[in-house]
């Protein structure tokens, strides 16, 4: 089993278009979708056109669940951008997301945590510019019931794999479309497979026109997204 996974796309079409194009040359099985597929300044609905377009198992992240119910908690001006973007089929696929799902016998897959979508796991939430690491048992924690032997979560935007002491791998792919705190402004995925050692992780990232899309998102009423977009040296608070 050779899995594509996705993260964080945020309507990022053109970060998309460059991942897609690596993961033709990769012969996967599968490609997973970790969620917040559209909402952001670029091309909310050419991402969707593309995602749906996938034979892909895809989740709901947190700002999936924005774009739909603009008016609940959290939701923010870009969230509304991007449902003004969709088509109503888009909605209505964004709308039908489960939080978690199960490939196979062995792979588990949410957004944040199993139990939040708004959970970051792998790191602690951001810290203007950097971020920090939580401990073993904070980590593990999340983890308990879930006996999969892979686990993929994304939310942080933030590419890191680890084993739990008990051998489960756990692996976020980081962001396609919107980096943020370590700069590297390329477009992050993942593969992950089961090879003859177990299972393992390519933590891959891919460069595409981030000036363009930058213009694209400063066209569009998001000039904070610039920053991100162009270089990946950004906190959550400069996307604005
Ligand atoms: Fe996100």
């Amino acid at each position: 089993m050779r899995l594509a996974v996705i993260s964080d796309v945020h309507g990022n079409a053109p970060a998309l278009d460059a991942v897609l194009e690596h993961i033709a040359g990769e012969h996967v099985d599968a490609i997973v979708l970790l969620g917040d597929h559209v909402s952001g300044p670029i091309d909310p609905k050419g991402a969707a056109e593309r995602l749906m377009g996938l034979d892909a198992v895809a989740i709901r992240g947190n700002h999936d669940r924005w774009t739909v119910d603009t008016g609940s908690r959290g939701a923010g001006a870009v969230d509304r951008f991007a449902q003004g973007r969709l088509s109503a089929e888009q909605l209505t696929w964004l709308a039908g997301l489960p939080a978690t799902a199960e490939v196979g016998d062995e792979i588990f897959v949410c957004h944040g945590t199993p139990e939040n979508d708004e959970t970051p796991w792998l790191d602690n939430f951001y810290d203007g510019r950097t971020t920090t690491l939580p401990s073993e048992e904070e980590v593990a924690g999340h983890a308990r019931g879930i006996d999969s032997a892979v686990i993929l979560c994304g939310h942080t935007h933030i590419a890191r794999t680890l084993r739990l002491s008990d051998g489960r791998l756990i692996a976020n792919p980081g962001s396609v479309g919107m980096q943020l705190v370590r700069g590297s402004p390329d477009a992050h995925y993942a593969i992950v497979e089961k090879g003859r050692r177990g299972w393992q992780t390519a933590l891959i990232a891919v460069p595409y026109d981030t000036e363009a899309a930058a213009k694209l998102a400063e066209a569009n009423g998001f000039p904070g997204w610039g920053e991100s977009i162009r270089h990946g040296w950004a906190g959550p608070e400069s996307l604005g």
